[in-house]
């Protein structure tokens, strides 16, 4: 029969078109193509209406069972690619577990703090302890009891800003040797303190309105001027380097006798002169002196039981000499590329 044979041909043909179709587009037309009205199985079953009985059950009943095995492998194609379809959808949404993490934006500790911390751990080292004290103070710690009376020439160098007769913005860090000094009542002392002052000064390079101090305290019985310079000396060492000198020049300060200025040699010439230290080979870092005996004695100290010395170290001045920052401003305004040069990265 005839169409047995076109029949077996439907089937190999269709299995074979099967096979390379790709996506449901294509998979519709053909099933359109073999499977539909106008396809050839309809036609065969359309012409079996001139054969005999026998003959019509038989081909009826092929007819019947290529198309339901076409049906099934259409069906199972189209299962197939839409498998494939959900698979490629996956796979492009695939998330690596093991890449590492994205790094995210950090802060890190601001330069002048750094300086603090790293002269509180040498201060530390030596046996002393760390103070602090307010940054709102009064008139009479601030100054008064620093031997800076009421109307004393000297407050002019420290203008700053009042609350109101009796309170100010501390204009130093001393008035925390006045506190420790009430508190310790005659007893000795060895204290660093760091912190925020004040001045109602115009901020350029080189002066800002607030600014740090490290303030220095030490009592006892005879400590003399030698201590000073040992102890400045170290840090120094410490916090630039090692073949760094000192050179103490005498000075005023109300609430220090004998007083200095204490000078370091250039990092930068190695003290034989250059424009950073203006050919003197030198740079001035802090003031100090021994303590002022009407300083021990309106805080309760007897001075001829026990004397000390004091200091007040810029913290900007220091950590601008050690990083060669040209500008105080760079260290108040926040600017990240700035600060982000002093990040240790982790
Ligand atoms: N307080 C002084 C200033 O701000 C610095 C200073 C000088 C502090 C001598 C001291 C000192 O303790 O003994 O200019």
């Amino acid at each position: 029969m005839d169409e047995i044979k076109m029949l077996e041909e439907v089937e190999s043909n269709a299995a074979h078109d099967l096979e390379e179709v790709k996506d449901l587009n294509e998979l519709q037309q053909k099933k359109a193509l073999y499977l539909g009205k106008k396809g050839p199985l309809a036609s065969i079953m359309a012409s079996m209406k001139n054969l005999t009985v026998e003959a019509k059950k038989e081909l009826g009943m092929r007819t019947n069972k290529i198309k339901a095995s076409l049906e099934a492998k259409f069906e199972a194609k189209r299962k197939q690619i839409e498998d494939m379809i959900v698979n490629k959808k996956l796979e492009s949404e695939t998330i690596d577990v093991t890449l590492p993490g994205y790094k995210l934006p950090t802060g890190g500790i601001h330069p002048l703090n750094q300086t603090v911390m790293e002269l509180e751990d040498l201060y530390i080292g030596m046996g002393y302890t760390v103070a602090e004290g307010p940054e709102i103070e009064t008139d009479e710690f601030c100054f008064e009891k620093l031997n800076l009376p009421k109307g004393h020439p000297a407050r002019d160098m420290q203008d700053t800003f009042y609350i109101n007769p009796e309170l100010l913005l501390r204009s130093q860090t001393s008035p925390v040797q006045v506190r420790t000094m009430l508190k310790e009542n005659g007893k000795p002392i060895k204290i660093i303190c760091p912190g925020k002052v004040y001045r109602r000064d115009a901020d350029d390079a080189t002066h800002s309105h607030q600014f740090m101090q490290c303030e220095g305290l030490v009592l006892g019985k005879n400590i003399t001027m030698a201590d000073l310079k040992g102890a400045l000396l170290e840090m120094v060492k410490k916090m630039f380097d090692e073949d760094r000198k000192i050179r103490l020049r005498p000075s005023f300060f109300p609430f220090t006798e004998p007083s200095v200025e204490v000078d370091v040699s250039c990092g930068i010439c190695g003290g034989k002169g250059c424009p950073t230290c203006k050919n003197t080979g030198w740079i001035e870092i802090l003031g100090a002196g021994m303590v002022n005996d009407n300083v021990l004695r309106m805080s309760g100290y007897d001075p001829k039981e026990i004397q000390g010395f004091a200091f007040g170290i810029g913290v900007e001045r220091i950590t601008m000499l050690k990083h060669k920052i040209d500008d105080i401003r760079n260290f108040y305004t926040n600017d990240l590329r700035f600060l982000n040069q002093f990040k240790e990265e982790k």
